[in-house]
């Protein structure tokens, strides 16, 4: 039985839905569109907590590349000629502005507008002229992407991000991902494992999913729970592991991979 979906028309929520896919759930199921619209309406609130912390600390991050970016993203680069990369969740841009001497295109995606100004801004100073920045939270960007075209981009790499998807959106991000890469197309991520020292702090919502008291959101992964959702979507682990680091004195765990669109 269909069930009716309440939205209000004039929320920011529902101008953004309409501009990506127009009215109705245009080829998602309804269980889909009730949790895009969900999504949405968070986006507004959550995307503040980012901008605090961005306006606060450009650099919260430095500017080195991550290691999953030198160690896991660059080797498959250099085996690619053409290279299109898409950074999702990109915050001020050090993995992008990386990529972009091995890259043709790179695209970076992200939510606020503090940062993604920053990417613009480095990509100014340093005469960077591959790199466009979609400040968009990711759905709208991969959405609105898959519209015009998709099965074009080599590499999606996200780093310290896809946890951060809301979970009932798990499916849906991951499918549009899908459909942006070209055939034998890799993901490279780093998603928050179950070891991290914020685990189980704060308030767990669903299976560990918990929010923490800054109003930060994060599903907690292992290797096999974030095997199922790749599998899901059609992607095939091509490498998978555990790493540990310490960052503000604190353990910081990721479980991080490559996987292909096969
Ligand atoms: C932990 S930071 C990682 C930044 C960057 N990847 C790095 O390693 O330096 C996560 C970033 O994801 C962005 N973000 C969170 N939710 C998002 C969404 N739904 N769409 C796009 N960006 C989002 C945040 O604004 C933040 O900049």
């Amino acid at each position: 039985m269909l069930e009716t979906i309440y939205a209000d028309i004039n929320s920011k929520a529902f101008k953004i839905l309409s501009s990506v896919i127009g009215r109705g759930p245009n080829g998602y199921s309804q269980d889909q569109y009730k949790a895009i619209i969900e999504y949405l309406e968070e986006i507004v609130n959550f995307k503040e907590c980012w901008e605090k912390i961005w306006s606060d600390d450009k650099l919260r991050f430095g500017v080195k590349p991550s290691d999953l970016a030198v160690n896991y993203t660059l080797p498959l680069l250099k085996k690619i000629k053409g290279r299109v990369l898409w950074d999702l969740g990109a915050g001020t841009g050090r993995d992008s502005i990386f990529f972009s001497k091995y890259c043709d295109e790179v695209t970076s995606v992200e939510l606020t507008k503090t940062a993604a100004d920053d990417i613009g801004e480095q990509t100014l100073s340093k005469n960077i002229r591959n790199i466009e920045v979609v400040n968009e939270d990711v759905w709208s960007a991969l959405k609105r992407q898959n519209n015009m075209m998709k099965g074009f981009v080599d590499v999606i790499h996200a780093h310290s991000f896809l946890h951060y998807t809301k979970p009932t959106m798990t499916n849906v991000i991951f499918s549009e991902m899908h459909q942006l890469l070209r055939k034998n197309g890799r993901i490279v991520f780093g998603v928050k494992g179950k070891g991290d020292h914020l685990y189980g702090k704060g308030e767990e919502i669903a299976e560990d999913v918990w929010v923490f008291e800054d109003g930060q959101r994060r599903k907690f992964y292992d290797e096999k729970s974030i095997s199922k959702v790749l599998n899901k979507a059609g992607f095939e682990v091509e490498s998978l592991k555990t790493e540990r680091e310490y960052f503000d004195n604190k353990i910081s765990e990721f479980v991080v991979g490559v996987a292909r669109k096969s």
